[in-house]
């Protein structure tokens, strides 16, 4: 059996399986026995589009989710299209159908690079002037595209693309993080609750470079970087618990390796693997990243820093002891970040979504 086929059948295991235990167990056999892994495709060698190619969605998909569309030729019929629960947890099934069939990609799933690209677009924000957030999907242009931090985030807004043309009157802002949520519950994860009413802003919104976290730095710059977007310590330990799900590539963040042996399914692996290997820093040619004794998984600098900071360990052991509490306390992170720099309406109603398999 190919490296390939034994990963797309640990996707398929790992979307269909409800008992976590039972698949923690299955997917990490597959995972070991899977070996070597494979890309699916080159990251492209310009991530970004240019603003032409998005003007018109951005400016009917302007507002809060709402879509003026005209039938017919030179007529008579524009409508207001005000998309309810239903429609949104439409664009969740679309979403979860594709990451059931796209399986032939890293250790098959989309999953990761999904959470990835809704963190993105979320963790630029800045509270004291207001500006990034999840509110505007400037990742789509130059020069934010292009910012190191977001390569190879193409495959996940391309993976999307046929979602949006198929929903056409939900905003690229709301699709990324609506594509986030359902990653996270689709891997298994906590349920997130959703709000919609991101609007898509133009190319003048993108965010300076430097926003988003450096993996070969400390706990000092953990800090830097999360507390500007209003979190404290113990946000920064549960929300690097992502580093369950993916992993590192060479040709994107130099980096390379998967933090757990089960990458598509959200556990509290990557806690109790942190402190209970033995972290070395490995011998290669590439960017400083620790090794684990069996040399399938890495950790960043970033996430060993989580057990060198006094303040910080305490939460680790808290979350590699309880998975129930680290669920919760994901959860609530997860949804705060993902709605970092929303101005919601006041009557915004929050979406809790059916899971594929519920
Ligand atoms: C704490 C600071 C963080 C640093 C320094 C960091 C850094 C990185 C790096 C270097 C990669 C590898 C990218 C690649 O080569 O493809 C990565 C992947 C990933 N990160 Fe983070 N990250 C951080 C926090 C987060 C947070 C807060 C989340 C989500 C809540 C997250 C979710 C992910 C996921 C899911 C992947 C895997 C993507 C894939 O498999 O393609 N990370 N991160």
């Amino acid at each position: 059996m190919s490296a390939a086929t034994v990963s797309r059948q640990f996707a398929r295991a790992a979307l269909r399986t409800s008992a976590r235990q039972t698949f923690a167990t299955s997917s990490r056999q597959a995972f070991r026995q899977s070996g070597r892994r494979f890309y699916s495709s080159e990251p492209p060698k310009n991530s970004s589009t240019s603003p032409l190619a998005y003007i018109a969605g951005a400016a009917v998909a302007a507002g809060a989710g709402y879509y003026l569309f005209t039938q017919g030729v030179g007529s008579a019929t524009t409508k207001i299209f005000t998309p309810t629960e239903g429609d949104y947890q439409k664009v969740y099934n679309e979403i979860a159908a594709r990451l059931e069939e796209k399986d032939d990609y890293d250790d098959g799933s989309y999953g990761p690079v999904l959470v990835r690209l809704a963190w993105h677009a979320s963790g630029t924000y800045d509270k004291e002037t207001g500006t990034g957030g999840s509110d505007g999907a400037t990742m789509r242009f130059a020069p934010e595209g292009d910012h190191g931090a977001n390569a190879g985030l193409k495959h996940a807004r391309d993976f999307l693309e046929p979602v949006k043309a198929k929903f056409p009157w939900i905003t690229y802002s709301d699709l990324w993080i609506l594509a986030g949520v359902c990653a996270i519950q689709e891997m298994q994860g906590p349920t997130i609750p959703y709000r919609p009413g991101r609007s898509d802003k133009d190319a003048a919104a993108c965010t300076p470079d430097g926003r988003l976290p450096d993996g070969s730095k400390r706990a000092p710059h953990l800090r830097d970087i999360f507390y500007r977007m209003g979190f404290n310590d113990q946000e920064i330990v549960a929300l690097s618990g992502a580093h369950a799900l993916g992993r590192c590539h060479t040709d994107r963040s130099g980096f390379e390796g998967p933090w757990t042996f089960s990458p598509t399914v959200v556990t509290n692996d990557y806690y109790t693997l942190l402190l209970n290997e033995k972290w070395h820093i490995r011998k290669w040619d590439g960017p400083q990243q620790y090794q684990d004794k069996t040399k399938g998984l890495m950790m960043l600098p970033t996430d060993y820093a989580l057990i060198e900071d006094k303040a910080m360990k305490p939460w680790v052991e808290k979350y590699a002891k309880d998975n129930d509490l680290f669920f919760k306390d994901f959860a609530a992170v997860v949804t705060k970040l993902f709605e970092l720099g929303v101005s919601f309406k006041p009557d915004t109603k929050t979406i809790v979504f059916k899971r594929s398999n519920a």
